[in-house]
């Protein structure tokens, strides 16, 4: 049975996966090395200060600052992405979202987001994705950062559903050993091989619909 549904934001219901390589690359740039979309494939679900650990890593610079040197990077690196997101409309919201979210509200299926992301409002906000959500949580509101399973404990408790009821969508592979780790299934969203193991992968949503879901994972 599947009682609730738990998105992830970036990569999964929006495409700001792209807004934040162009950020974290211009950071690189400012520093002097190159950043690929390859290397920013290790960025996809990790939190703002893990992620500048990884792209610092790839420029062999760890060591080089205190932590307050890696606060102002990051703060930065977020100020460059918030200018790309505050200019979000409706149009960016990936194809077939918006018709599998209204067939889980008609179906009476749960919504929830959980979202790495502190920036996660304003582009619920800006897209027009707010008025979708039974319960949002996202990258403020947890302690632990994925692959721990916090993010979407706490969705499935904001929604009054037991896990082994909820599945979570995700595009990156933190995300799906949360799902896992929380006692989920999971679908992995978007061709990545890294997704391996969620319990069912698809394209995007475009075409999908939630009896397609139910007819992969309860029959
Ligand atoms: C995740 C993204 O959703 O949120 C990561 O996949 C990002 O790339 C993380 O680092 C934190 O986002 P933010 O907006 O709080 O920097
Ligand atoms: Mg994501």
């Amino acid at each position: 049975m599947i009682s609730a549904c738990l998105f992830d934001l970036d990569g999964v219901l929006v495409d700001t996966a792209k807004y934040h390589y162009l950020a974290w690359r211009r950071l690189a740039e400012e520093l002097g090395f190159e950043f690929t979309e390859t290397d920013n494939e290790a960025l996809k679900g990790v939190s703002r200060m893990a992620s500048l650990d990884i792209l610092l890593g790839v420029g062999g610079m760890n060591e080089n600052f205190s932590p307050d040197e890696k606060h102002a990077m990051a703060d930065r690196k977020n100020g460059w992405y918030v200018e790309y997101i505050s200019r979000m409309t409706p149009d960016e919201i990936l194809p077939g979202v918006i018709p599998f979210l209204g067939e889980l509200k008609v179906r009476g299926i749960k919504i929830a987001l959980g979202s790495a992301s502190r920036n996660a409002p304003m582009i619920l906000k800006n897209t027009g994705l707010d008025g979708y959500f039974d319960a949002v949580v996202d990258g403020s509101m947890v302690s632990e950062a994925k692959p721990d399973p916090q993010v979407f404990l706490m969705g499935a408790e904001l929604t009054g559903t037991p896990s082994r009821e909820c599945v979570v969508f995700e595009d990156a592979e933190a995300g799906i050993e949360a799902a896992s780790r929380a006692g989920m299934r999971s679908v992995g969203v978007g061709g990545s091989p890294t997704l391996s193991k969620a319990t069912m992968r698809i394209a995007g949503f475009e075409g999908f619909t939630v009896t397609d879901l139910i007819n992969r994972l309860d029959k």
